[in-house]
């Protein structure tokens, strides 16, 4: 064999040898050939919180939205799961008087938090001001939304209280006004799809003018 030919069949076996590598790096292992990975259980936390009112401790995994803590371990399933993504409202509660979107909150982001559910605001016996408003207005068809929306509606007019302006006030520099345009982009975060918008504002207005 001469010298070219020693060449090219050299270059022949690098060539096999390289189309060999590749193939095996493409190839996927096979779940046979992937090494076991233990499957680690949660590991509960304690969380204490203060709902309406009542001291709570519950162990709960990490990952548990303040939603689900409410709803599937306190069993206070007033507070609705619309979409779970902070989209529609129907989840609103209060956090140290704040509205938030408790699907879009860790429960463990909220140890020693003072949590109000629509459980929390008031009873049969003795409703909310803003409860019995909405009655009296209709302010709801099915009522999905109607926990998040007098939850919302309630910590809202405190903000409009407290002077914070929203995007539509005019002047930032006095008392936001407690009309229908400012009191529709304050609760546009409330999805109503039954519509009953106009009776909410009518609610909304009554109680605010009395506050
Ligand atoms: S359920 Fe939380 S925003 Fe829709
Ligand atoms: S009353 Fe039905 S979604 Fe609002």
């Amino acid at each position: 064999m001469n010298e070219l030919c020693d060449v090219s069949l050299s270059r022949r076996n690098l060539l096999i040898a390289g189309a060999l590598s590749a193939t095996t790096t493409a190839v996927p292992l096979t779940a046979e050939a992937q090494p076991a990975q233990a499957a680690t259980p949660p590991v509960p936390v304690k969380v204490s919180l203060v709902v309406n009112g009542k001291p709570q401790l519950l162990e709960l995994d990490t990952r548990t939205t303040l939603l689900d803590a409410l709803r599937e371990h306190l069993r206070l399933t007033g507070t609705k799961k619309g979409c779970d993504h902070g989209q529609c409202g129907a989840c609103t509660v209060m956090v140290n008087g704040r509205r938030i979107n408790s699907c879009l909150t860790l429960a463990v982001m909220h140890e020693g938090d003072k949590i109000t559910t629509i459980e929390g605001l008031g009873t049969p016996d003795k409703l909310h001001p803003m409860q019995a408003a909405f009655i009296k207005h209709d302010g709801y068809q099915c009522g999905y939304c109607t926990p998040g929306q007098i939850c919302s509606a309630v910590a809202m007019l405190e903000e409009i209280k407290q002077g914070i302006p929203s995007h539509v006030s005019t002047d930032l520099n006095t008392q936001p006004l407690l009309n229908a345009a400012e009191l529709r982009e304050r609760m546009s975060g409330n999805i109503c799809r039954c519509g009953a918008y106009s009776n909410i504002i009518d609610a909304i207005t009554e109680v605010g003018g009395r506050t």
